[in-house]
């Protein structure tokens, strides 16, 4: 199990202005993380509670369609795009970056034993797009197109592209190389999926994107490169059970939630860096900042008052932040909580040879890279403490399919627990509608018209 130390948020360690006496904020707040937990695990299957992802490690239909489908289609394709933007995106980004051999697609076939190129189009730069379609031959890829709300304009508008492309190259035939996942019944997509003969798969019903990576979403694509989703869903299911424990005392989800909810609203430190000492890691930062951002940015509390509260998610990569912004973390405003992510065993050992006696590097030489890389963790997190700052560590045995599994399930509980103690609707992202339909109505959709109007005169003044 993924394990978490919060030594360094404690005033005994980092004083009385910036710490927290957690001891005391544990017993306090002991009853009402019961009553959090219970009440979500209450919840979870009740319609419109968006709660249907603490359910996804227990989907035995979802896993054995798409194992099917992946064994259905493996050997046939060299390449695999997947489309989609958010939450249909940075999950599936974060786990193959975390679990694929690195440079994954550079590697032969033989080094990849046979499984496709897997590649993630989650933005609209022209130059981009078509920068990747000078490296793919589309007749051997699979294209998979995600997205929930099956009309989300960088999404579709992408997917026409390659649509068109794809069709002129193979014809009818063109289908085969398509693979929609969205909504089961609404949406665009679903109309041209069943029209066109696409095989679908399905984002459940109560999963928001960003809590949407162990649905078909991130499952899929995952199969289709070979990774073990099985040990996934293990480790969801045993980070589920640890943290249906009601006890705060035994719930890392609950302890990480009530130490950035009280570091924001008790010390004023209202930034949160994500920042793992594991490059096959780095994107799981992405992936939590957009977690975080959307769940808990919130205007409203739930019962309508006014707020506008949610800390600011950051990311940053250890070592190499270390070089970029700890200067602004060990002196700059103490405003911030940073997570470590620690990983225990690298998949490999690389020794540095001891091949120079100058004092300044001469000590490095018989030492392993795994050795300095996680020596700069504790270092940066000591030197963090020496200045007061607050920092949690949460450790991984190893970077796998079961620890990763649990690292997001738990940052996923993590987070809803957190919006239960800003007493806000964690899973719902107006911000983001608001966005979106201004750009509807910017590039001329029908019904939108007015909302063009409005946005023009707005567009002259800011
Ligand atoms: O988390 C979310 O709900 C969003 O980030 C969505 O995933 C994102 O806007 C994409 O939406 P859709 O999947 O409908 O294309």
């Amino acid at each position: 199990m993924i394990k978490l130390n919060y030594k360094n948020v404690d005033a005994q360690v980092i004083g009385q202005e910036n710490g927290l006496n957690l001891a005391e904020e544990f017993e306090c707040y002991k009853d009402k993380i019961v009553h959090i937990i219970a009440d979500l695990n209450k919840r979870k299957d009740k319609n419109g509670q968006w709660l249907q992802w603490m359910n996804l490690g227990y989907n035995e239909e979802t896993l054995w369609y798409v194992k099917e489908y992946a064994a259905m289609v493996k050997g046939r394709f060299d390449n695999i795009l997947v489309l989609g933007i958010g939450g249909s995106a940075l999950g599936g980004i974060a786990v193959t970056e975390a679990l694929l051999k690195p440079y994954w697609n550079l590697l032969s076939d033989e080094q990849r034993d046979g499984m496709p190129r897997i590649f993630f189009l989650d933005n609209i730069d022209p130059d981009t797009i078509n920068g990747l379609f000078e490296v793919l031959d589309l007749k051997k890829t699979l294209v998979n197109v995600i997205t929930k709300s099956g009309s989300t304009a960088e999404t579709m508008s992408q997917f026409m592209i390659v649509k068109d492309k794809l069709e002129k190259e193979l014809g009818e035939n063109y289908r085969y190389n398509v693979v929609a996942t969205t909504d089961k019944k609404t949406g665009i997509l679903r109309q041209i999926a069943e029209q066109e003969g696409y095989k679908t798969f399905v984002v459940p019903d109560d999963v928001g994107g960003r809590f949407s990576v162990f649905s078909a979403v991130g499952l899929l694509p995952f199969a289709l490169v070979g990774l073990d989703i099985d040990e996934m869903v293990n480790g969801i299911k045993d980070m589920d059970l640890a943290l249906k424990n009601t006890d705060i005392h035994n719930n890392i989800a609950a302890q990480n939630a009530l130490i950035h909810y009280l570091m924001d609203t008790k010390k004023g430190k209202n930034l949160s860096v994500m920042m793992p000492y594991s490059s096959r890691l780095k994107y799981v930062s992405d992936w939590y900042v957009q977690l975080w951002a959307e769940s808990l940015g919130k205007n409203k509390d739930k019962d309508g008052n006014d707020v506008n509260i949610g800390p600011t998610p950051i990311k940053a990569l250890g070592a190499t932040d270390q070089h970029s912004q700890i200067q602004l973390y060990n002196e700059g405003p103490n405003n911030k909580v940073i997570n470590f992510i620690r990983v225990e065993n690298f998949d490999s050992t690389l020794e540095i040879p001891n091949i120079f006696e100058y004092t300044g590097i001469g000590y490095l030489g018989g030492k392993t890279i795994n050795q300095l890389i996680n020596a700069e963790a504790d270092s940066t997190r000591v030197a963090l403490s020496d200045y007061n700052r607050p920092t949690v560590t949460i450790t991984l045995e190893r970077v796998d399919s079961y620890n990763v599994a649990q690292l997001l399930y738990m940052l996923e509980v993590q987070t809803a627990i957190a919006g239960e103690l800003y007493n806000i609707d964690t899973f719902n992202q107006p911000g983001v509608e608001q966005a979106k339909n201004y750009t509807y109505a910017l590039m001329g959709r029908k019904g939108y018209e007015e909302s063009a109007q409005t946005l023009q005169s707005k567009m002259a003044m800011v």
